[in-house]
């Protein structure tokens, strides 16, 4: 909260949402965001406790209500799994020039149960689409990076979002298979690695449109 930009951009307002569905984590998180009081007056932090659709669905209608639009904003998605983050909000809620996403896909888990029945609704929802013919037709271990173009195509077509690119977070021991990455020049910091099954969960994060791209030069 001391960043040089809050004092700098005076007449701005920052403001931070975030998104917690599960009662305990929230006020956990509350008690986390408390450390940083006293905010700068420019800045304001709203904790919600809800699901993201829902809470997406609140600040748009609140927005549409007053006749206004969003304002530039970086939205950090990262949820467990792959249900509650449907193509078609993220298509509504970001549609301004200046509006960035960054994702964290669960690949490997969309892999292990990609044609399961109970995923299908997730799935389809996820990525705004029911056709993953090209996918499932591709042996397993060559999946991934099929699932990642697929999702980073449908940000340009369905939410036409300008630019996507994908990275993969490698966990502290670095055993992630890099078969597939495309990293940009400064790679994410290591994580603590994710389990699921005994096996690694790989996630990875897409990052996308016109804003930071031109901003990186990429
Ligand atoms: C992977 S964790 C987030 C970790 C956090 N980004 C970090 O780096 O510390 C996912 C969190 O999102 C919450 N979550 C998952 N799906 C959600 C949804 N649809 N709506 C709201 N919260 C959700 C989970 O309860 C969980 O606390």
């Amino acid at each position: 909260m001391d960043h040089k930009v809050f004092p700098r951009y005076s007449r701005c307002e920052f403001i931070f949402h975030f998104i917690e569905k599960d009662t305990s984590r929230h006020h956990r998180l509350r008690t986390e965001l408390r450390q940083f009081d006293p905010l700068p007056s420019n800045v304001k932090v709203s904790p919600h406790h809800g699901e993201f659709q829902d809470v997406i669905e609140g600040v748009s209608e609140s927005l549409d209500s007053r006749n206004r639009r969003l304002a530039p904003t970086l939205a950090f998605v990262d949820p467990f799994g792959v249900s509650g983050v449907p193509m078609e909000l993220i298509s509504k809620f970001l549609d301004s020039r200046k509006c960035e996403l960054f994702l964290i896909l669960m690949v490997d888990h969309l892999n292990r149960f990609l044609s399961a029945e109970h995923m299908r609704g997730g799935r389809d929802s996820l990525f705004g689409t029911s056709d993953f013919s090209e996918v499932e037709a591709a042996p397993a271990g060559e999946r991934i990076p099929l699932l990642v173009d697929l999702y980073k195509q449908q940000l340009c077509d369905v939410a036409k979002f300008q630019y996507a690119l994908d990275f993969e977070m490698r966990r502290a021991s670095g055993t992630v298979p890099t078969t597939w990455s495309t990293p940009p020049a400064a790679s994410p910091e290591s994580r603590s690695s994710k389990t699921l099954c005994g096996r690694v969960e790989v996630a990875s994060q897409v990052w996308c449109n016109g804003g930071v791209g031109r901003r990186f030069g990429w």
